[in-house]
């Protein structure tokens, strides 16, 4: 099992010696927690798909220090820039074209890199602490569901890395948005993440091509090779619905099926779950990942899930829930 370390400055020297000889550790970000390493250590990185078994047509995403550091790995364009001064640290993953330096394995031979900078105190110390970039995909065995405590990747990773760094459970619960720059006269949305599509186009003063919700990712999967159509998913088969009416769940026996309900119902039960006590967007997502977790370690046949409103954080919530059902 790994250690699990308290950020202390101790730890994060300790920490920052062990990703630049090419250790992998488990770290906190405002999304969900990532698996990390030096991102310029082509082995480090290789590391990671096997820890996480993921393919490496899958690239991962590089976190850096600050607007000032996207250089060191990418070349930034005046729209980046703007988003990055924008929204910077926090939940905005820009694709833009890549350095020499960045090892192909890290973006699956493309020729582009997704960078971002986290807004969570504690990584966001490590990052500045290290000098190099740091590649971190989610820290979750491909395809389950990500984790947001220090516990989750324990559970998942914890016999096959060293250290996870615990900085608490995850402000977002959800991924960050990813957006393609590349050509700035039509930037384009290529996950819907943790920073509304909303607040970006209101930034920009014109609406962006974003991802349908249905289309369980044809369109953009050649443009960001691990939008896979089945993901984020629970061993328990999951199904979707809009808006659950009360007949349905009282139809529902207790026992086989857990309902994973956006806000409370009048419904009762130990198979009743709820996301959020008032029904905000936001309080939804930083339950989602846990909670789907909690269900599928507690023996049910099936979970059927409620959608939520497909605006803002709802279209990153239904986007995994999307995915967690496609069986
Ligand atoms: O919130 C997050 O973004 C978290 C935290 C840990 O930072 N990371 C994360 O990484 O969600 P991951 O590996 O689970 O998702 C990365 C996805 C890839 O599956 C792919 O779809 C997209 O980012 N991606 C990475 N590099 C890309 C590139 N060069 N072009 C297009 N898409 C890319
Ligand atoms: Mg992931």
């Amino acid at each position: 099992m790994a250690n699990i370390l308290q950020p202390t400055e101790e730890n994060l020297r300790d920490l920052r010696k062990f990703l630049l000889f090419g250790g992998l550790v488990g770290v906190p970000t405002e999304t969900v927690y990532g698996l990390a390493a030096n991102a310029l250590d082509a082995e480090a990185c290789a590391n990671i798909f096997q820890a996480k078994e993921r393919p490496t047509n899958d690239p991962l995403i590089c976190h850096v220090a600050g607007v000032e550091s996207l250089e060191d790995i990418c070349y930034p364009n005046p729209l980046a820039l703007r988003l990055a001064e924008r929204f910077w640290p926090g939940p905005l993953t820009f694709v833009l074209p890549k350095k020499a330096k960045v090892p192909a394995i890290v973006t699956a031979g493309l020729d582009s890199v997704a960078v971002r900078c986290s807004a969570h105190p504690d990584f966001k110390r490590l990052v500045e602490q290290c000098d190099f970039p740091i590649a971190a995909p989610s820290a979750n065995p491909f395809a389950y569901i990500s984790p947001t405590t220090a516990q989750h990747v324990q559970a998942g990773l914890g016999s096959k890395i060293s250290f996870i760094l615990d900085g608490g459970p995850c402000a977002f619960g959800v991924e960050s948005t990813i957006i393609d720059v590349r050509d700035e006269s039509a930037p384009r949305i290529l996950r819907y993440g943790a920073l509304p599509a909303e607040e970006i186009e209101a930034e920009i003063g014109r609406s962006i091509d974003k991802p349908a919700a249905t289309d369980a990712d044809e369109s953009v999967q050649h443009l960001a090779p691990g939008a896979l159509p089945k993901h984020y998913s629970p061993r328990t088969p999951l199904a979707l619905r809009g808006g659950i009416s009360s007949e349905e769940i009282e139809k529902l026996g207790p026992e086989n099926a857990a309902l994973l309900l956006a806000k409370p119902s009048f419904a009762t039960g130990k198979n009743v779950y709820w996301l959020s006590k008032s029904g905000r967007l936001d309080e939804i997502a930083s339950q989602l990942y846990s909670k789907l977790r909690e269900i599928d370690e507690s023996g049910y046949s099936s979970i059927i899930a409620e959608e939520a409103p497909e605006l803002g954080l709802g279209l990153a919530i239904n986007d995994r829930l999307r995915r967690a059902s496609f069986q």
